[in-house]
């Protein structure tokens, strides 16, 4: 059977890494999904290769009028959207704390942070009228473990783990779950950023020794996460902080 049957979701950040792997799942378990990116042919691509269920749509998540934007597209092609995945984001390089600058800091609290406000703001009305819904926030471990080299980025991840268990609360009574997800260190376009350095056999070695499992997060292992978050299976599950870090955070 599957999961998602019949539901509809937005996912942002949907044109590369994890959000086009939890596109893929999502529309794979039954889902109708807009996959919303700055990077429109990338989103393109990925939906016109998933069919009909998948619709693309340019959105820059730090822009009010994009993100309402974007939630009209949904409501108009598919649905009010049951399902929201808050997963675009980027990070400065992993440098010393006084090297960002302020634009910068800016940039990564606007899309990292900002836009869930915006989200919060625009879906939230809907899903109360529809009888309830799930919000998915990606944060991080960075989130709950901070490691040198990453302090902004950490503190907006921070931001974003806390954020979410507080919706958790106040939207409870309208039956909206609300879940962060916290990745470790994976296999996407941010790595090199967040390690710092290139990305050779020796350099991730460094990374794995903090890892239980020895390996990096792979897009499956964090799509598997939102496709359980958002289905009924997790029905009574809201307001946590989910890794999806082979034990980085014990
Ligand atoms: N890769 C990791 O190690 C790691 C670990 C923990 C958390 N995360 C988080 O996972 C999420 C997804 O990142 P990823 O690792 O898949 O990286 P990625 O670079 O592969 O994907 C990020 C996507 O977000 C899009 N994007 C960036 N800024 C945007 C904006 N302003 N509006 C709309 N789209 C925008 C990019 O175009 C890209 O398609 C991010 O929130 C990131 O912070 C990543």
């Amino acid at each position: 059977m599957s999961l998602l049957n019949n539901k509809i979701a937005i996912v942002t950040g949907a044109a590369s890494g994890f959000g086009a792997q939890i596109a893929r799942d999502y529309v794979e378990e039954g889902a109708k999904v807009v996959l919303a990116d700055l990077n429109l042919e990338g989103a393109n691509q990925i939906a016109q290769s998933l069919g009909e269920n998948a619709l693309a749509f340019k959105c820059n998540v730090a822009i009010k009028d994009d993100i309402d934007g974007l939630v009209n597209f949904c409501v108009e092609n598919f649905g009010t959207p049951d399902i929201v995945v808050n997963n675009a984001g980027t990070t400065h390089r992993n440098q010393p704390l006084m090297n960002v600058d302020e634009k910068t800091f800016d940039l990564i609290f606007d899309v990292n942070v900002k836009s869930i406000f915006y989200m919060v703001k625009a879906v939230v009305p809907l899903m109360r009228e529809n009888g309830g819904g799930v919000m998915l926030n990606v944060g991080s471990v960075a989130g709950i473990r901070p490691r040198p080299g990453l302090t902004w980025y950490n503190a907006s991840k921070g931001a974003v783990n806390t954020l979410s268990r507080s919706l958790a609360v106040e939207l409870g009574p309208d039956a909206i779950r609300v879940n962060a997800i916290c990745p470790v260190l994976g296999e996407t376009g941010l790595l090199e950023h967040f390690m710092g350095v290139e990305d050779t056999p020796e350099n991730r070695a460094k990374f794995l020794t903090t890892i239980p499992l020895g390996r990096l997060a792979k897009s499956s292992d964090v799509s598997n996460a939102a496709v359980y978050l958002a289905s009924d299976k997790a029905d009574f599950i809201t307001g946590v902080e989910f890794p999806v870090d082979g034990g980085r955070v014990i």
